[in-house]
Protein backbone atom coordinates (compact mmCIF):
# COMPACT_ATOMS: atom_id res chain seq x y z
CA UNK A 1 0.00 0.00 0.00
CA UNK A 2 1.36 3.48 -0.98
CA UNK A 3 1.44 5.86 1.40
CA UNK A 4 -0.75 8.23 -0.03
CA UNK A 5 -3.98 5.39 -0.31
CA UNK A 6 -2.85 5.08 3.66
CA UNK A 7 -3.33 7.99 4.10
CA UNK A 8 -6.67 8.18 2.43
CA UNK A 9 -7.81 5.04 4.21
CA UNK A 10 -6.86 6.42 7.34
CA UNK A 11 -8.95 9.57 5.99
CA UNK A 12 -12.00 7.44 5.52
CA UNK A 13 -11.82 5.08 8.45
CA UNK A 14 -11.83 8.34 10.87
CA UNK A 15 -14.69 10.02 8.62
CA UNK A 16 -16.41 7.12 9.61
CA UNK A 17 -15.76 6.92 13.41
CA UNK A 18 -16.75 10.84 13.29
CA UNK A 19 -19.84 10.21 11.99
CA UNK A 20 -20.99 7.25 14.24
CA UNK A 21 -19.96 9.48 17.40
CA UNK A 22 -22.45 11.95 15.71
CA UNK A 23 -24.79 9.65 15.11
CA UNK A 24 -24.99 7.45 18.01
CA UNK A 25 -26.53 9.71 20.46
CA UNK A 26 -30.00 9.44 18.64
CA UNK A 27 -30.07 5.92 18.45
CA UNK A 28 -31.61 4.01 21.20
CA UNK A 29 -29.75 0.95 22.92
CA UNK A 30 -29.46 -1.32 20.05
CA UNK A 31 -28.86 0.81 17.56
CA UNK A 32 -32.19 1.31 16.35
CA UNK A 33 -33.78 4.73 15.81
CA UNK A 34 -35.84 5.98 18.11
CA UNK A 35 -39.43 7.55 16.63
CA UNK A 36 -39.89 11.00 17.15
CA UNK A 37 -42.83 11.60 20.29
CA UNK A 38 -43.37 14.87 21.05
CA UNK A 39 -45.32 16.30 24.28
CA UNK A 40 -46.29 19.57 25.68
CA UNK A 41 -46.11 19.94 29.60
CA UNK A 42 -47.97 22.69 30.91
CA UNK A 43 -46.51 24.37 34.26
CA UNK A 44 -48.54 26.44 36.76
CA UNK A 45 -47.51 27.72 39.83
CA UNK A 46 -50.67 25.77 40.95
CA UNK A 47 -53.94 26.63 43.10
CA UNK A 48 -55.74 25.14 45.92
CA UNK A 49 -58.92 27.05 44.64
CA UNK A 50 -60.90 24.68 42.44
CA UNK A 51 -62.06 27.83 40.28
CA UNK A 52 -58.76 28.72 39.45
CA UNK A 53 -57.83 25.05 38.62
CA UNK A 54 -60.79 25.36 36.12
CA UNK A 55 -59.22 29.16 34.73
CA UNK A 56 -55.95 26.50 33.84
CA UNK A 57 -58.20 23.89 31.99
CA UNK A 58 -59.52 26.80 29.89
CA UNK A 59 -55.33 27.56 28.65
CA UNK A 60 -55.74 23.87 28.08
CA UNK A 61 -58.55 23.27 25.91
CA UNK A 62 -56.43 26.30 24.04
CA UNK A 63 -53.52 24.33 23.65
CA UNK A 64 -55.03 21.57 22.92
CA UNK A 65 -57.01 23.06 19.82
CA UNK A 66 -53.91 24.46 19.11
CA UNK A 67 -52.34 20.93 19.04
CA UNK A 68 -54.89 18.64 18.09
CA UNK A 69 -52.57 15.78 17.94
CA UNK A 70 -50.08 16.44 20.76
CA UNK A 71 -50.63 15.22 24.19
CA UNK A 72 -50.81 17.25 26.80
CA UNK A 73 -49.58 16.97 30.85
CA UNK A 74 -49.54 18.99 33.90
CA UNK A 75 -47.28 19.93 36.79
CA UNK A 76 -47.61 22.39 39.40
CA UNK A 77 -44.02 24.02 40.60
CA UNK A 78 -45.88 25.19 43.93
CA UNK A 79 -44.68 21.92 46.60
CA UNK A 80 -46.86 23.48 48.85
CA UNK A 81 -50.01 23.73 47.03
CA UNK A 82 -49.28 19.79 45.97
CA UNK A 83 -49.10 18.45 49.31
CA UNK A 84 -52.59 20.50 50.05
CA UNK A 85 -53.99 19.04 47.01
CA UNK A 86 -52.82 15.90 48.08
CA UNK A 87 -54.08 15.74 51.39
CA UNK A 88 -57.24 16.23 49.58
CA UNK A 89 -56.57 13.40 47.41
CA UNK A 90 -56.07 15.32 44.30
CA UNK A 91 -52.43 14.02 42.68
CA UNK A 92 -50.42 16.67 40.88
CA UNK A 93 -47.30 16.07 39.80
CA UNK A 94 -44.32 18.42 39.97
CA UNK A 95 -42.12 19.39 36.67
CA UNK A 96 -39.59 16.99 37.58
CA UNK A 97 -42.23 14.08 38.49
CA UNK A 98 -44.08 14.95 35.18
CA UNK A 99 -40.77 14.75 33.35
CA UNK A 100 -39.50 11.54 34.26
CA UNK A 101 -42.93 10.12 33.83
CA UNK A 102 -42.82 11.51 29.91
CA UNK A 103 -39.22 10.27 29.89
CA UNK A 104 -40.60 6.44 30.98
CA UNK A 105 -43.60 7.10 28.76
CA UNK A 106 -41.02 7.46 25.60
CA UNK A 107 -41.29 11.07 25.00
CA UNK A 108 -38.66 12.06 22.67
CA UNK A 109 -38.90 16.19 22.90
CA UNK A 110 -41.21 17.83 25.43
CA UNK A 111 -42.15 21.61 25.32
CA UNK A 112 -42.69 22.42 28.61
CA UNK A 113 -44.46 25.76 28.80
CA UNK A 114 -44.36 28.12 31.65
CA UNK A 115 -47.63 29.38 32.62
CA UNK A 116 -46.06 31.58 35.26
CA UNK A 117 -45.97 35.48 34.76
CA UNK A 118 -42.77 36.64 35.10
CA UNK A 119 -39.70 35.11 34.87
CA UNK A 120 -38.99 34.95 38.59
CA UNK A 121 -37.85 31.84 40.74
CA UNK A 122 -40.56 29.37 39.88
CA UNK A 123 -39.49 29.59 36.13
CA UNK A 124 -35.65 29.74 36.29
CA UNK A 125 -36.31 26.34 38.56
CA UNK A 126 -38.32 25.31 35.56
CA UNK A 127 -35.31 26.04 33.28
CA UNK A 128 -32.95 24.22 35.41
CA UNK A 129 -35.27 21.09 35.57
CA UNK A 130 -36.02 21.00 32.24
CA UNK A 131 -32.06 21.09 31.14
CA UNK A 132 -31.50 18.63 33.57
CA UNK A 133 -33.74 16.17 31.62
CA UNK A 134 -32.53 17.38 28.34
CA UNK A 135 -30.48 14.45 26.90
CA UNK A 136 -30.50 12.47 29.85
CA UNK A 137 -29.09 8.69 28.83
CA UNK A 138 -32.13 7.12 27.36
CA UNK A 139 -34.42 9.71 28.40
CA UNK A 140 -35.64 12.49 26.06
CA UNK A 141 -33.25 14.55 23.89
CA UNK A 142 -34.51 17.82 24.05
CA UNK A 143 -36.43 19.24 26.67
CA UNK A 144 -37.29 23.14 26.00
CA UNK A 145 -39.10 25.74 28.25
CA UNK A 146 -41.19 28.11 26.73
CA UNK A 147 -41.20 31.58 28.25
CA UNK A 148 -43.76 32.70 30.88
CA UNK A 149 -45.94 36.07 30.34
CA UNK A 150 -43.39 38.80 30.09
CA UNK A 151 -40.08 37.87 28.94
CA UNK A 152 -39.47 39.94 26.21
CA UNK A 153 -40.10 44.13 24.91
CA UNK A 154 -43.04 42.14 22.65
CA UNK A 155 -44.55 40.36 25.59
CA UNK A 156 -44.94 43.72 27.63
CA UNK A 157 -46.48 45.21 24.69
CA UNK A 158 -48.92 42.50 23.76
CA UNK A 159 -49.93 41.99 27.81
CA UNK A 160 -50.78 45.82 28.05
CA UNK A 161 -52.77 45.38 25.12
CA UNK A 162 -54.28 42.19 26.40
CA UNK A 163 -55.25 43.84 29.54
CA UNK A 164 -56.66 47.16 27.87
CA UNK A 165 -58.51 45.00 25.81
CA UNK A 166 -60.65 43.29 28.53
CA UNK A 167 -61.10 46.11 31.24
CA UNK A 168 -64.06 45.90 33.07
CA UNK A 169 -66.49 47.38 30.71
CA UNK A 170 -68.58 49.71 33.08
CA UNK A 171 -65.23 51.89 34.12
CA UNK A 172 -65.59 54.95 33.25
CA UNK A 173 -61.43 56.78 32.37
CA UNK A 174 -61.33 58.65 35.81
CA UNK A 175 -61.83 55.42 37.45
CA UNK A 176 -58.67 53.71 38.45
CA UNK A 177 -58.01 49.77 37.96
CA UNK A 178 -55.52 48.30 39.70
CA UNK A 179 -54.23 44.93 38.76
CA UNK A 180 -52.85 42.62 41.98
CA UNK A 181 -49.34 41.20 41.22
CA UNK A 182 -47.13 38.74 43.29
CA UNK A 183 -43.98 40.26 43.20
CA UNK A 184 -41.25 38.73 44.53
CA UNK A 185 -37.25 39.21 45.78
CA UNK A 186 -36.48 38.03 42.49
CA UNK A 187 -34.42 40.24 39.67
CA UNK A 188 -37.47 39.42 37.58
CA UNK A 189 -39.70 41.45 39.78
CA UNK A 190 -38.48 44.53 37.57
CA UNK A 191 -41.40 42.87 34.99
CA UNK A 192 -43.81 44.50 37.31
CA UNK A 193 -42.52 48.65 36.74
CA UNK A 194 -42.00 47.38 32.86
CA UNK A 195 -45.18 46.57 32.63
CA UNK A 196 -46.92 49.85 34.42
CA UNK A 197 -44.20 51.68 31.57
CA UNK A 198 -46.58 50.28 29.17
CA UNK A 199 -49.69 50.29 30.87
CA UNK A 200 -49.07 54.12 31.53
CA UNK A 201 -48.59 54.75 27.88
CA UNK A 202 -52.30 53.66 26.90
CA UNK A 203 -54.14 55.12 30.00
CA UNK A 204 -52.56 56.64 32.93
CA UNK A 205 -55.28 55.14 35.65
CA UNK A 206 -54.28 51.75 35.14
CA UNK A 207 -52.27 50.11 37.35
CA UNK A 208 -50.27 47.07 38.41
CA UNK A 209 -49.21 46.77 42.15
CA UNK A 210 -47.37 43.38 44.07
CA UNK A 211 -47.75 42.24 47.02
CA UNK A 212 -44.18 40.94 47.69
CA UNK A 213 -42.34 43.09 44.74
CA UNK A 214 -42.59 46.92 43.47
CA UNK A 215 -44.50 48.42 42.69
CA UNK A 216 -46.30 47.96 46.19
CA UNK A 217 -50.05 49.79 46.81
CA UNK A 218 -48.20 51.92 48.92
CA UNK A 219 -46.59 53.29 45.71
CA UNK A 220 -50.24 53.99 43.81
CA UNK A 221 -52.33 55.55 47.06
CA UNK A 222 -50.98 58.69 46.73
CA UNK A 223 -51.36 58.78 42.90
CA UNK A 224 -55.05 57.75 43.51
CA UNK A 225 -54.94 60.73 46.15
CA UNK A 226 -53.50 63.52 44.02
CA UNK A 227 -55.80 62.77 41.43
CA UNK A 228 -59.07 62.34 43.99
CA UNK A 229 -59.79 58.95 42.36
CA UNK A 230 -62.71 57.77 44.03
CA UNK A 231 -63.25 54.18 42.08
CA UNK A 232 -60.67 51.31 41.98
CA UNK A 233 -61.72 47.78 39.98
CA UNK A 234 -59.50 45.29 41.91
CA UNK A 235 -58.17 42.47 39.21
CA UNK A 236 -55.25 39.62 40.09
CA UNK A 237 -52.58 39.66 37.76
CA UNK A 238 -51.88 36.45 38.15
CA UNK A 239 -52.86 33.29 36.20
CA UNK A 240 -55.51 32.42 38.28
CA UNK A 241 -57.93 34.15 40.82
CA UNK A 242 -56.36 31.83 43.54
CA UNK A 243 -55.71 32.30 47.31
CA UNK A 244 -53.61 36.20 47.09
CA UNK A 245 -57.05 37.06 44.75
CA UNK A 246 -59.32 36.30 47.55
CA UNK A 247 -57.30 37.26 50.82
CA UNK A 248 -54.96 39.70 49.94
CA UNK A 249 -56.84 41.43 47.26
CA UNK A 250 -60.54 41.42 47.78
CA UNK A 251 -60.61 39.90 51.37
CA UNK A 252 -62.10 41.55 54.77
CA UNK A 253 -59.01 41.70 56.58
CA UNK A 254 -57.58 45.47 57.34
CA UNK A 255 -54.50 44.72 55.16
CA UNK A 256 -55.90 43.51 52.25
CA UNK A 257 -55.80 45.82 49.37
CA UNK A 258 -59.80 46.36 49.42
CA UNK A 259 -60.06 47.37 53.08
CA UNK A 260 -57.10 49.97 52.72
CA UNK A 261 -58.61 51.46 49.80
CA UNK A 262 -62.17 51.37 51.44
CA UNK A 263 -60.51 53.16 54.08
CA UNK A 264 -58.79 55.67 52.01
CA UNK A 265 -61.94 56.72 50.59
CA UNK A 266 -62.03 54.82 47.29
CA UNK A 267 -65.08 52.39 46.19
CA UNK A 268 -64.00 49.15 45.37
CA UNK A 269 -65.05 46.57 42.57
CA UNK A 270 -63.49 43.37 42.85
CA UNK A 271 -63.18 41.14 39.51
CA UNK A 272 -61.68 37.35 40.46
CA UNK A 273 -60.42 36.62 37.17
CA UNK A 274 -57.54 35.40 36.13
CA UNK A 275 -55.43 36.40 33.64
CA UNK A 276 -55.46 32.48 32.76
CA UNK A 277 -59.32 33.36 31.26
CA UNK A 278 -58.39 35.75 28.97
CA UNK A 279 -57.86 34.93 25.65
CA UNK A 280 -55.66 37.51 24.85
CA UNK A 281 -53.23 37.00 27.32
CA UNK A 282 -53.08 32.81 27.10
CA UNK A 283 -52.65 34.09 22.83
CA UNK A 284 -48.89 35.27 25.06
CA UNK A 285 -48.56 31.92 26.24
CA UNK A 286 -49.30 29.88 23.04
CA UNK A 287 -46.67 31.91 20.86
CA UNK A 288 -43.81 31.02 23.56
CA UNK A 289 -45.04 27.50 23.16
CA UNK A 290 -44.95 27.87 19.26
CA UNK A 291 -41.44 29.06 19.44
CA UNK A 292 -40.25 25.92 21.55
CA UNK A 293 -41.98 23.72 19.32
CA UNK A 294 -40.51 25.13 16.38
CA UNK A 295 -37.08 24.25 17.78
CA UNK A 296 -37.93 20.60 17.32
CO1 LIG B 1 -47.56 33.79 47.15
Amino acid sequence: MSFLSFRLLLFIVSCFAIMTMLVSPCLAGHGEEREAKVGILLVAFGSTIPEAREALAHVEVRVSEQYPDTEIRWAYSAALVRSILREQGLEYDSPAMALARMMEDGFTHVAVQSLHTIPGEEYHGLLQTAHAFSGMPKGMDTVLVGSPLLATAGDLQAAADAIMANLPTERTPGDAVILLGHGTHHPGDAMYAALQYHLWQRDPNVFVGTVEGVPALDDIRPILAERTITKAYLLPFMAVAGDHAINDMAGDEPDSWNSILTADGVETVCVLKGTAEYDAVVDIWLAHLASALAHF
